[in-house]
């Protein structure tokens, strides 16, 4: 078969080198992909929203499949349109993309179906908020509806804050976004749990933590992921038990019941207090870090767990997994998640000794003339596997070490939950 992914980030490289594994493949083609990509497939440069163009090229390039991996492209109805061109895509449609896409939408369906998740309201205009803060306990989790990417979420302490916030989204500091969600602060563990998703039935893909701020011991800005590791020990039996038929069921059975059944990856984003889950949002993809330390633990050929997805055959497929443990660092550029330098030449990467049990995903990074360069703000993905955690991480900052790339930083305490308390 002849494979196209859509995306360029770490979580398609690491998509990549598993789709790469399998015995069904001939050929991959990356809409745009990366550096990392570019040793497996063939990178071809095209906007991921141009979707004629994109079309235009899967019949070029003879593609059987197209795996989506970024949620814009989703959200903006990519899968519907190569599969009213009668092209096959894994992935899930315009509709159920909403429940990304759309807080506002992902709340409803939680509040009609009884699911977990914080306290919330909806507002259209600016005093709807001034009312809602006369009885209101602080913080308050201020959303943009749409997507914002990673930007759209403002945890407020005071009322002012909360008033500012909402004016900015009025205003239409994010394009996508028309109407604010005002949400409860949850306390507790925040965990992700993915699932693989057919009309019909789901099997679980992995779960992981991430860390989201952008210094160590959880300090400084929110960022797409500094670091994670699967899979995380907080996912007892017990508690999958709950996730499943409290949120990801009720869920998939709301959107079988409009008509518009999911179908793809599914990110549970979690928050659990008191061994109870709380759903924080959804997002319908990989995770980015979290793609990248699932994946080198699964043993089933991906391929074959795309297939049976479109083709609604989950329900007897066994996805295999590996016992062993997995973590990654994610190696940013300075200044990141603000401004930050690009196109700076990183240098050793070869020097850095890969067992099989090592992976390097890159993220924002391009080749010039044969040197590696950073393109983005979160630029390679040093990931190992092992069986513990502390000796994963001691292997990863070794790994990192003899890169140099005086630009370049990193958490050091990835995994401090599990490691250093
Ligand atoms: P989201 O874009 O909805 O994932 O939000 C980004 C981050 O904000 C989450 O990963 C949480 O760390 C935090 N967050 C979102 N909603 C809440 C909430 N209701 N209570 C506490 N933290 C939240
Ligand atoms: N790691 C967070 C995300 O992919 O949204």
């Amino acid at each position: 078969m002849n494979i196209a992914l859509i995306g360029s980030g770490g979580r398609e490289h690491a998509l990549c080198n598993k789709i790469n594994e399998s015995k069904l493949v001939d050929k991959i083609v990356c809409f745009p992909g990366n550096a990392g990509t570019a040793s497996m497939a063939t990178n071809v440069e095209v906007d991921i929203l141009n979707f004629k163009k994109i079309l235009r090229l899967i019949k070029l390039h003879k593609i059987d499949l197209v795996i989506v991996g970024p949620e814009e492209p989703l959200v903006k109805g990519i899968v519907d349109y190569l599969k009213k061109n009668k092209i096959k895509v894994f992935g899930p449609s315009k509709y159920a993309s909403k429940l990304e896409g759309s807080k506002a939408f992902m709340k409803i369906i939680c509040k009609k179906n009884k699911i977990p998740t914080a306290k919330f309201k909806i507002c259209t205009k600016q005093i709807q908020v001034v009312r809602f803060l006369k009885n209101c306990n602080l913080p308050i989790v201020v959303k943009a509806d749409g997507l914002a990417a990673g930007k759209g979420v403002t945890i407020c302490k005071t009322r002012e804050q909360i008033v500012k916030s909402t004016e900015e989204i009025f205003r239409g500091k994010f394009k996508s976004s028309k109407k604010v969600v005002l949400e409860e602060f949850l306390t507790g563990e925040e965990v992700s749990y993915f699932a693989v998703v057919d009309n019909n039935n789901f099997k679980f893909f992995g779960s992981a933590q991430d860390h989201k701020r952008v210094f160590e011991k959880d300090r400084g800005p929110n960022t797409g992921g500094m670091g994670a590791y699967s899979p995380a020990p907080i996912v007892t039996k017990k508690l999958e038990k709950k996730i499943i038929s409290k949120i990801i069921r009720p869920t998939l059975k709301a959107l079988r019941n409009k008509k518009n059944p999911y179908n793809g990856f599914l990110y549970v984003g979690l928050m659990i207090k008191n061994n109870e889950p709380y759903l924080i949002e959804y997002n319908i993809r990989m995770g980015d870090p979290e793609c990248q330390v699932i994946l080198p633990r699964l043993k089933t050929d991906i391929v074959k767990i795309f297939v049976n997805a479109i083709e609604n055959k989950l329900k007897n497929l066994k996805i295999q997994w590996k016992k062993q443990k997995s973590m990654t660092i994610v190696l940013c550029a300075k200044g990141y998640p603000g401004t930050h330098k690009k196109n700076l030449q990183i240098k050793n990467l070869g020097k850095i000794r890969l067992s099989s049990s090592d992976f390097i995903y890159h993220a924002g990074t391009k080749l010039y003339n044969g040197q590696l360069r950073s393109v983005g703000g979160r630029v390679l993905n040093i990931t190992s596997i092992g069986n513990s955690f502390s000796k994963i991480r001691k292997k990863i900052i070794f790994n990192i070490k003899k890169l140099r790339w005086n630009d370049g930083f990193y958490r050091k305490d990835i995994g401090w939950r599990i490691i250093d308390k």
